[in-house]
């Protein structure tokens, strides 16, 4: 077990260079399955379950080579398994996108149920609605999903997703680019990393298009070739530090950002006060005297990402006046940190989907726990924001996410260690 260890007070200054996207390189990393040939994948972060889904592919029998940083060469030439192993896939969420990539490559998988973060029931029924629209049978038991080609093979379909879904339209993706016929997937999610695995695939001999709007269209090709492909930034670490220097009242430069992606947090970080200036691949954040009051809604893109729904909550617990925070994407979100903000001194009152936050004066250190990776990175930024001493417990889920937080924060001022007990 290890926890963070956090002496507040401190404004982040400084500047910070943001990694490769995790959610992208998650989906990213299993479309390799359905190349022949090796891929070199750059800026890939360096976090937990990045390692996790490398040893599940090497234990399938990928040749995978991460010898230079932020690279990997990944060879799915040589797999055979379409059952990848259990243990591994339990420990991570997005494991589901082996489920798509496998019935691609080979029209059959055998894949248990993912784990993760479990900060809200997260149904798949339209990952698996999808794989049976292009063809497949499909078998789902508490422990796992096993596909297999339908009596009448795969083929491209239109699939309408009744929930706009990041996982679904990924997991439909990979399954349909080598199925004969187009596939149509309607009320697709339009997150970066959705058109970010569109051009990894392209880039690779897809044909994919849409990426970014709510319909992608997927024309089956014979095969994939490998080649090289640098996956974007993360949104979601950028705006997790851009909210912690707005709570510390710091002054950074947010460095390796695409602030088109950002637009949705920054305008809101602009609206409670703190001063944003875009560059073409970076944001400077100017946070001084004490936040505003905000309303805040979550959606999927272009809408602001329920990812950063804690983050935004530790602003608005030491922002002047009443904020309202709305979540749309995962109603119970708000338990996995609320009670442990609490304890820290903020005023948060949850009335269903709506947290409704109540600006106090100071936040003062105290023992928390994170339930999840989100959670787990607002309870830093609390801790960064408050009087005293923090121990943040439970980081496995924080560094699921954030490459090198410790040495980030630390070049950018705050006083933090990992405390290994
Ligand atoms: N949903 C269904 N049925 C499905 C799939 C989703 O009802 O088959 C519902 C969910 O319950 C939720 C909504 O649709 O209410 C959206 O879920 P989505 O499928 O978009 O979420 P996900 O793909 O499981 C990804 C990210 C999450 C992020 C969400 C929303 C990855 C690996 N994970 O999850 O990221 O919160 O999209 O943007 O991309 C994180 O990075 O901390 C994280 C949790």
């Amino acid at each position: 077990m290890a926890r963070y260890e956090i002496h507040g007070g401190t404004p982040l200054n400084g500047t910070v260079t943001i990694s490769g996207a995790k959610n992208a390189a998650v989906a990213i990393l299993p479309a390799a399955l359905l190349v022949s040939g090796q891929c070199r994948i750059e800026n890939v972060p360096d976090i937990s379950d990045v390692r996790i889904l490398l040893s599940i592919l090497e234990g399938m029998g990928a040749k995978i080579d991460t010898t230079e940083p932020g690279v990997v060469l990944v060879d799915c030439t040589d797999v055979t398994s379409t059952c990848p192993q259990q243990e591994l896939v339990r420990k991570m969420r997005a494991s589901y996108y082996l489920m798509g990539a496998l019935l691609g490559r080979f029209g059959k998988a055998h894949v248990a149920l993912p784990g993760g973060c479990n900060f809200a029931s997260r149904p798949i029924d339209q990952h698996i609605k999808g794989f049976a629209a292009l063809g497949a049978d499909v078998e789902e038991t508490d422990d796992y999903v096993a596909l297999q080609p339908g009596s009448n093979g795969l083929c491209g379909n239109r699939v309408s997703l009744d929930v706009v879904s990041v996982g679904a339209t990924v997991n439909i993706m990979l399954a349909a680019v080598l199925i004969p016929g187009q596939t149509v997937i309607e009320n697709a999610a339009k997150e970066p990393h959705i058109v970010d695995l569109a051009n990894f695939l392209n880039t690779m001999g897809a044909h994919v298009s849409g990426a970014g709007t709510d319909t992608v269209k997927i024309r089956g090709v014979e095969s994939l070739k490998g080649g090289t492909y640098a996956i974007i930034p993360d949104q979601i670490e950028a705006g997790t530090y851009l909210a912690a220097a707005a709570a510390t009242g710091g002054n950074i430069l947010v460095k390796n950002v695409i602030p088109k992606h950002m637009e949705c947090i920054t305008s809101k970080l602009a609206e409670m006060g703190a001063e944003i200036i875009d560059y073409d691949d970076a944001i400077r954040i100017r946070s001084n005297g004490r936040l505003r009051h905000a309303t805040v809604k979550t959606r999927p893109y272009p809408g602001f990402p329920t990812d950063m729904q804690a983050q935004i909550c530790v602003c608005m617990s030491i922002a002047s006046g009443v904020s309202r925070l709305t979540e749309s994407v995962y109603e119970t979100r708000f338990f996995g940190y609320c009670s442990e903000l609490e304890s820290m001194g903020a005023d948060i009152q949850i009335s269903g989907k709506t947290a409704i936050v109540t600006g106090s004066e100071k936040l003062y250190g105290a023992t928390v726990s994170a339930n999840d990776l989100r959670a787990g990175a607002a309870l830093v930024i609390a801790g960064l924001a408050a009087e005293g001493t923090t121990w943040v417990k439970n980081i496995h889920y924080v560094e699921r996410g954030y490459e090198k937080l410790i040495d980030k924060l630390t070049a950018l001022g705050a006083q933090i260690r990992r405390i290994e007990d």
